[in-house]
C-alpha cells in the first residue's frame, strides 16, 4: 500500500514510524514532514493547508491512503479534497472536524447526544461574559471558540484575567470547572463503527508539578495503572458511540480519529474537549504500544469497512514520552538552534527508546530546531518506571541550547 501522511510534527513522525514498520506499506510519503520523518518517508514540500495541492500530490504518487494528521488542514477541508479526487482518506470532513474547530459546536453536539460535559455558556457580549463568570465563580474556565493550538483556554482564579481573556476572544465559551485527573482516549471510526485505542495521560502545563502556562503537551504515558479497568467501556457507551451516532444523524458523519479529552470527576466522567485527530504527545505512547499493523486499520476507517476489523492487539509494555521544547516555549520560542546527540540515542538506547521529531529541519549537515516543541523522546518498558527511566536516559544524551523539558512525566503513576 502506498501511503501519504500530511503534517510534520511528532504525531506525524509517530504515525510514519508505525506505518514504516507495517509490512503492508510498500511506500511511504509525507508532506511537508520534518528532519526526522525524512529518515522513514519521502518528503514533499506541499502546503498541508492546500487541499487541491494535497489531492494533486496524492494522485501523482498513486497513493492508496492519505492520512491527515493536524487539525488545521482537516478544518480547512483537506480530507474532503482528497476524497473528492477518489482517494481513500483517513481524517474527518471539514464539517465533522468542527467538533474540534468550534467549542460551541462541540457543546451543541454533546447536548443533543446526551454526552456528559461541563455546563457552559456561549458568550459574545461583555454583559453575557459577566453573567457567565458570576454564575460559575472561581476557578474560571474561559475558552476561545475557535482553533487556538492549545493556547485558547485560560483557567484562573483571577476574575479580571478571566474577563480580559474572554473579551479578547470575540466568541467565547465559559464553563464550569471540572476537578479530577485528565485522560485522553482516542477512537478510530468510519462514522458508524467505533474502535477505541488505549487511554493515555498528557501533561499540558509547561513546568514540573503542573505549574506554568498551558502548552500543546509536554509529555504522556500509557497505560494508566490508576484508572478503572471499565473506563474504556464506559467512555465508549456514554461518549464516543453517541457522538459518532449524532454526527451521522446530522448528515455529517465523522470518519477518522475521535479524541476525547476527559476529566474523571467525583461525579463521573466528563468531556473537557473533543479533537478531530490524533493527539500529540499521546499518540507517541499509544502507537508505541499498538501491535496491530496500522495501515489496514486506517484504510478500513477511510473506506467505511471498520466493522470487518478485529479488536486491536496491544503490547503489555508501558510507554512514556517526554517533550523537549525550545527556549522560551510556549511564549516566544527561539528556533534555529543546533541539535546534537541524536546518533548517540540511536546507538545506545534503540529500539526501546527513540527520538521523534516535532519542530526540526535540516540545515546543511546539522539538524536544527524549527518550532516550539522540538523533539519527543519515547521509550517502552516492562512498566512505567522502566519506560520512564529509559526515556530520561535517552533524553540526557540530546543537546539543544536553552531547551526545557519536564522531569516529572509519569512519575506519580509510576510510583517514583
Ligand atoms: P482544552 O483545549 O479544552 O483541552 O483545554 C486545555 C486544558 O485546560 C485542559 O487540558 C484542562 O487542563 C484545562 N481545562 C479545560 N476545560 C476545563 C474545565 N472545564 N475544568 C477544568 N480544567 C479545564
Ligand atoms: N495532547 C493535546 C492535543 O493534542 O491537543
Amino acid at each position: 500500500m502506498k501511503v501519504l501522511v500530511i503534517g510534520g510534527g511528532a504525531r506525524e513522525h509517530a504515525l510514519c514510524r508505525s506505518l514504516s514498520l507495517d509490512s503492508a506499506v510498500t511506500s511511504l510519503h509525507c508532506a511537508p514532514g520534518n528532519a526526522g520523518i525524512a529518515e522513514v518517508a519521502e518528503l514533499h514540500p506541499v502546503d498541508a493547508l492546500d487541499g487541491a495541492a494535497v489531492a494533486r500530490l496524492a494522485a501523482e504518487l498513486d497513493a492508496e491512503l492519505v492520512v491527515v494528521g493536524p487539525e488545521a488542514p482537516l478544518v480547512a477541508g483537506v480530507a474532503d479534497a482528497v476524497r473528492e479526487a477518489g482517494i481513500p482518506c483517513f481524517g474527518p470532513s471539514s464539517e465533522a472536524a468542527r467538533l474540534e474547530g468550534s467549542k460551541a459546536f462541540a457543546k451543541d453536539v454533546m447536548a443533543a447526544a446526551n454526552v456528559p460535559t461541563a455546563r457552559a455558556y456561549v458568550c459574545t457580549t461583555p454583559a453575557e461574559i459577566d453573567t457567565a463568570l458570576d454564575a460559575f465563580g472561581a476557578p474560571y474556565v474561559v475558552k476561545d471558540d475557535g482553533l487556538a493550538a492549545g493556547k485558547g483556554v485560560v483557567v484562573t482564579d483571577d476574575v479580571e484575567a478571566a474577563r480580559a481573556h474572554a473579551l479578547a476572544c470575540g466568541r467565547v465559551v465559559i464553563e464550569e470547572f471540572l476537578d479530577g485527573p485528565e485522560v485522553s482516549l482516542f477512537a478510530i471510526t468510519d462514522g458508524v463503527t467505533v474502535l477505541p485505542l488505549q487511554p493515555a495521560q498528557d501533561f499540558k502545563r509547561a513546568r514540573d508539578g503542573d505549574a506554568g502556562p498551558n502548552t500543546g503537551g509536554m509529555g504522556a504515558y500509557s497505560p494508566l495503572p490508576w484508572a478503572d479497568p471499565k473506563l474504556v467501556d464506559e467512555v465508549m457507551e456514554t461518549v464516543l458511540q453517541p457522538t459518532v451516532d449524532e454526527l451521522r444523524r446530522r448528515g455529517t458523519p465523522f470518519a477518522g480519529l475521535l479524541y476525547a479529552g476527559l476529566a474523571i470527576t467525583s461525579r463521573g466522567v466528563r468531556v473537557i474537549e473533543f479533537n478531530a485527530r490524533f493527539g500529540d504527545p499521546e499518540t507517541q505512547v499509544v502507537l508505541a504500544r499498538l501491535k496491530t499493523p496500522l495501515a489496514g486499520v486506517l484504510l478500513n476507517a477511510a473506506n467505511g469497512t471498520l466493522a470487518s476489523e478485529p479488536a486491536l492487539n496491544w503490547l503489555d509494555d508501558a510507554a512514556v514520552t517526554v517533550v523537549i521544547a525550545s527556549h522560551n516555549y510556549p511564549e516566544t520560542p527561539r528556533t534555529g538552534d543546533p541539535i546534537e546527540g541524536l546518533d548517540e540515542v540511536a546507538a545506545h538506547d534503540a529500539p526501546q527508546a527513540y527520538v521523534l521529531h516535532a519542530g526540526t529541519r535540516r540545515d546543511g549537515d546539522a539538524i536544527v530546531s524549527a518550532g516550539g516543541r522540538v523533539l519527543s523522546v519515547t521509550a517502552t518498558g516492562a512498566g512505567l518506571a522502566e519506560a520512564r527511566e529509559r526515556a530520561y536516559t535517552a533524553l540526557a544524551r540530546v543537546r539543544l541550547d536553552g531547551s526545557q523539558h519536564r522531569t516529572d512525566i509519569a512519575a506519580k503513576a509510576a510510583g517514583v
